[in-house]
C-alpha cells in the first residue's frame, strides 16, 4: 500500500496547529503497520534548512497551472522515523513571513499557492515512480488535489483514490473565482454542488464533493458537521457524502508525549510514581510564572490558539472573579486575537503570584504546563479533536472541557459518588456554565482528593497510542 500525504503543515517543520502533529504521527504509525508513506509540505521560508538536513533533490521540476508552466526545487529529509518527507520551494508562494497570513492579513492568494502546492505534490510522486494508492489530504489548503484525482488529469494516478481528513471546518479556503483557471478548475466543475459558494472558490468544499472519502479527528465531530451549526454552512454538501464520512480520534505522538521520556520537564515519572514527579514539575512551574511556589493549591491551565473557536471569550470575564473567589492558580499560554493577548497578557500584575501568561508561542514550557498543572481547561466552542485534552490526560492533569467534538469522546465526566470519571465537562456556552464547572473542580480537589487521585489514575490509563486510530485509517484505505 502506498500513500502518498500533501498538507501544509507537519510538525516539526511547520506548525500553527494540531494539524501538524497528526501530519507527522499518523504516517509514522502507518509505515509501522508496513505502508509506504510519503509526505509534501512546502518549504516555507521559516523552515530550518540546516537543521533538518534538508537536500534538493530535484531542481527545476516543473508543472503546468493552467496556461502557465512552474518551476520549483523539491527538497528531501533524511527520512526522520523511516517517512519520506518531500518539501517544495517556491519562493513566490512560500518565501512568505506567515503560512496562511501575516501582519498585513490573509494572504488573498492561497488558492493559487495551494492548488500549486497539490499538483506539485503529486507531480513529485509521479517523478519517483510513487504510485499512490491512495492520495490522503489534510483541510482545505489541500482539498482540491482530491478533484484532480477525480478528473484524471492524469493517467499516473488511474488507480489512486483520494481521501479528504476534515480537521476544522471551521477554514474552509474561500477565495475569488480568479483563481479558477491557474487551479484547473473547469467552469462547469463551478457550480453550488461543488466549488461554488456566493461566487468565490471553496476549496473545502470542492474536495468535500470529489473525495473518495471523507475522513474527520472524532466520532462526535462527525456527526456535529451533519448539522449547520458544525459545519459552517457546509452541512447540505457533508450530508451528501453522509456514507463515506469517518469519525476517527487523533492519537498522541507518545514519543514526544510521554512524561517517562519528557526531555521538556524537570522531573519524568510514570503512573505509579506521579505524586512524587508532578510535584516536583508543578515547583519549577510555578517559579516558572512568578507564582508562589505550593503544592497545596490547584493550577488550572490553558494552552492554544486565542480564536474564537477555543472560547478563551467564556473565560475572559470570569477569570478575574475565580482568582478573586477561589483559592486557585492560573497559566495561560498562547497567541492570537491582539484584544485578548493584551488581556492576558496583564492578568499576572492583576493578581501576582496567582497568575501566570506567556504571550506567544513556547514548545518547551507547554510540556511544563501539561506536566505541572492540576487542571486543563479547554471551554472550545467546537473542537474537532483537540490534542491538549489527551496530553493532559497522560501526564496527569485533569481537563475542564465542554463536551463537544473531541472533547466528549475523551473526557468522560467526573462521577461525584465515586470518583470515576478523568475530568469535568459542561454544555453551555456560557462563561457562567465554565465558572462552575470550574468551582467544583477547586471544590473537588480539596474535599475529595481521593476521587482526584482516582481519576487521576484513570487518565494516565487511557491508551492514546496511534496504533488504534492507524489501523482504521489502514482498513478504509483498503476498502
Ligand atoms: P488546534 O489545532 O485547533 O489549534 P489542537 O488541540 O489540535 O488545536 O492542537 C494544538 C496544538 O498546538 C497542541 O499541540 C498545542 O500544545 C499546541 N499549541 C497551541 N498553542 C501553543 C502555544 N502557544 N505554545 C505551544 N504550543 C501550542
Ligand atoms: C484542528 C482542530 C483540532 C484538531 C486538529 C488536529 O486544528 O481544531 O481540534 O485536534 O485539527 O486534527
Amino acid at each position: 500500500m502506498n500513500v502518498l500525504f500533501i498538507a501544509s503543515e507537519m510538525e516539526p517543520y511547520a506548525k500553527s496547529g494540531g494539524l501538524a502533529d497528526v501530519v507527522a504521527a499518523l504516517p509514522k504509525a502507518l509505515k509501522s503497520l508496513g505502508v509506504k508513506v510519503k509526505v509534501v509540505i512546502p518549504l516555507y521560508s521559516s523552515i530550518k534548512y540546516d537543521r533538518y538536513s534538508l537536500k534538493k533533490i530535484m531542481p527545476g521540476a516543473c508543472v503546468h497551472m493552467g496556461i502557465c508552466e512552474e518551476w520549483y526545487d523539491v527538497h528531501h529529509t533524511n527520512v526522520p522515523h523511516g517517512v519520506d518527507v518531500y518539501f517544495v520551494e517556491f519562493q513566490k508562494y512560500f518565501n512568505r513571513p506567515g503560512y496562511y497570513h501575516d501582519s498585513g492579513g490573509e494572504y488573498k492568494d492561497s488558492a493559487f499557492r495551494f492548488s500549486f502546492l497539490s499538483r506539485a505534490a503529486m507531480q513529485i510522486a509521479k517523478d519517483l515512480k510513487f504510485k499512490p494508492d491512495i492520495v490522503h489530504l489534510h483541510d482545505w489548503q489541500t482539498a482540491i488535489a482530491a478533484y484532480y484525482i477525480k478528473k484524471r488529469y492524469d493517467p499516473f494516478f488511474s488507480g489512486t483514490k483520494s481521501f479528504l481528513t476534515l480537521h476544522n471546518v471551521g477554514y474552509q479556503g474561500v477565495y475569488d473565482r480568479i483563481a479558477l483557471r491557474y487551479a484547473m478548475i473547469d467552469e462547469w466543475d463551478f457550480t453550488p454542488d461543488t466549488f461554488e459558494a456566493f461566487g468565490h472558490i471553496n476549496l473545502l468544499k470542492g474536495g468535500i464533493s470529489f473525495a473518495d472519502k471523507i475522513t474527520t479527528v472524532s466520532p462526535t465531530y462527525a456527526e456535529e458537521i451533519l448539522g449547520h451549526v458544525g459545519a459552517n454552512g457546509l452541512h447540505v454538501y457533508i450530508n451528501r457524502r453522509r456514507n463515506d464520512l469517518h469519525g476517527i480520534l487523533n492519537g498522541v505522538d507518545t514519543s514526544i508525549w510521554n512524561p517517562e521520556t519528557d526531555d521538556y520537564i524537570p522531573a519524568r515519572f510514570n503512573a505509579k510514581g506521579y505524586k512524587k514527579g508532578k510535584k516536583l514539575n508543578k515547583a519549577a512551574l510555578q517559579k516558572n510564572f512568578n507564582l508562589t511556589v505550593t503544592p497545596d493549591v490547584p493550577i488550572f491551565a490553558f494552552i492554544g490558539r486565542f480564536a474564537e473557536q477555543k472560547g478563551l471569550h467564556l473565560l475572559q470575564p470570569i477569570i478575574r472573579p475565580i482568582l478573586n473567589d477561589m483559592i486557585c492558580q492560573f497559566i495561560v499560554l498562547g497567541s492570537g486575537d491582539p484584544s485578548l493577548e493584551r488581556f492576558f497578557g496583564e492578568l499576572p500584575a492583576f493578581s501576582p503570584g496567582n497568575a501566570g501568561s506567556y504571550i506567544g508561542y513556547n514548545e518547551n514550557l507547554a510540556h511544563l504546563i501539561e506536566a505541572g498543572s492540576d487542571f486543563f481547561v479547554m471551554p472550545s466552542i467546537y473542537e474537532p479533536c483537540g490534542l491538549n485534552q489527551m496530553y493532559s490526560h497522560i501526564y496527569g492533569t485533569l481537563p475542564v472541557v465542554r463536551s463537544i467534538g473531541g472533547l466528549n469522546d475523551t473526557v468522560e465526566q467526573y462521577n461525584e459518588k465515586n470518583g470515576d470519571g478523568n475530568g469535568f465537562k459542561f454544555n453551555d456556552i456560557s462563561s457562567s456554565a465554565l465558572y462552575y464547572t470550574i468551582g467544583w473542580a477547586v471544590s473537588t480537589y480539596y474535599d475529595r482528593k481521593t476521587h482526584i487521585r482516582k481519576m487521576i489514575k484513570n487518565a494516565m490509563a487511557r491508551d492514546y497510542s496511534w496504533e488504534k486510530s492507524a489501523e482504521k485509517y489502514l482498513s478504509l484505505y483498503k476498502m
